[in-house]
């Protein structure tokens, strides 16, 4: 039996985070959680509505870089899990610095106040696949060199050298987890799956970088909660844990995956100006932790139907996040 945990979630609002907790309370009757979120872009109170009332939650206002406020809330729990991050790679390249703050000062935050304050807690970062940038083949493992192409990753990348560092010199209970694309349901508008499947229903243009050629591995948002759970439980301090799927696909393939499922035309598919520094393929070897026991249990066609069923049926969700841009008529790129 698993003693009851207080669970501090950082960023629970978000796409991840707030499937993270709805899953770890309806899994786990006994552990509290408690959310700190500063509900900046991608934070959307109605993704945890439907639970905001229980007494087990709690929410807080706040941003992981506010020293006072991490410190006295790491004080009384047993585990911190950092979802908080800026994460839209074309809002990275327009306006870095926020970047910066959010993903590395935040992590370093959570460090020296765990540091001075409760050394023995465990800290569950979540990085990103991004940190190792492209390959062309084969697949990054653990022990990959770390190579950031954009300043969202560099930003990731950063974090997480004070994480191996603050575990080596201080013995601080670190692990670091590395996923690849996540989708499912929650995740804002802005993002490739739901902002297809959103304007193919109104049957706008979908706008895709590039030629569409660049490969994401995907991987649906409840494998990654139960990969969290697992390290949570089993996982070895001081390590990194890749956590990725193998259902690789270029964007063109993955939005011609949807307009299929919705049964739209793909002539709705239109070719946009590519992002600069566009990473190619992404690719993880996730043997580590599939010796733990980790398999996903999804499968991606199915998974992505289920997604699309889910923003078919919750347009109250994404409508009023849908900024104009999202539903323009025209296709659309960010500026840099
Ligand atoms: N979505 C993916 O495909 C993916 C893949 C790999 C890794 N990740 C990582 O997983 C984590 C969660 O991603 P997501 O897609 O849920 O992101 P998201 O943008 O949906 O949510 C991020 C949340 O963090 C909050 N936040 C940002 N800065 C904060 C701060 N300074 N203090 C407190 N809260 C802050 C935001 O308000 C938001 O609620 C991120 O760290 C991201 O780098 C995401």
């Amino acid at each position: 039996m698993i003693a009851p945990l207080k669970i501090l979630i950082t960023g629970g609002l978000g796409f991840i985070g707030s499937n993270f907790i709805r899953y770890m309370l309806s899994e786990y009757p006994d552990y509290r959680i408690i959310n700190l979120d500063k509900v900046g872009l991608g934070a959307n109170q109605n993704n945890l509505k439907d639970i905001e009332n229980d007494e087990r939650y709690r929410f807080i206002k706040g941003s992981v870089t506010n020293c006072r406020l991490i410190s006295s809330l790491i004080k009384n729990i047993d585990v911190i899990i950092n979802f908080a991050a800026e994460t839209h790679v074309d809002r990275s390249i327009a306006n870095p610095k926020q970047f910066f703050f959010s993903n590395t000062l935040g992590v370093f935050t959570i460090l020296e106040a765990l540091r001075e304050h409760n050394p023995k807690a465990t800290f569950i970062h979540i990085s990103t696949d991004e940190t190792y940038g492209d390959i062309r083949e084969g697949s990054f493992n653990e022990e990959s060199r770390l190579k950031p192409s954009n300043p969202y990753s560099a930003s990731k990348a950063a974090a997480d050298m004070f994480i191996l560092a603050y575990h080596r010199t201080y013995n601080l209970n670190t692990f670091i987890l590395r996923p690849t694309n996540n989708f499912g349901p929650y995740q804002f508008p802005e993002k490739l799956i739901p902002k297809t499947i959103i304007r193919a229903s109104r049957n706008l243009p979908i706008p895709i970088y590039g030629k569409g050629t660049n490969i994401r591995d995907w991987l649906y948002v409840i494998d990654t909660c139960k990969a969290i759970e697992l390290i949570m439980h089993k996982g070895e301090p001081g390590e990194i844990y890749n956590i990725s799927a193998g259902n690789e696909y270029s964007n063109i393939e993955v939005v011609k995956k949807i307009l299929k499922a919705m049964d739209k035309p793909e002539t709705l598919i239109t070719f946009v100006e590519d992002r600069p520094g566009h990473d190619v393929r992404y690719s993880l070897d996730s043997t580590k932790i599939r010796k733990l026991g980790w398999r996903p249990q999804y499968g991606f066609e199915e998974a992505l139907k289920d997604t699309v069923k889910w923003y078919m049926e919750n347009e109250w969700w994404w409508k009023p996040l849908a900024s104009k841009k999202i539903l323009s008529p025209t296709p659309w790129r960010l500026r840099w």
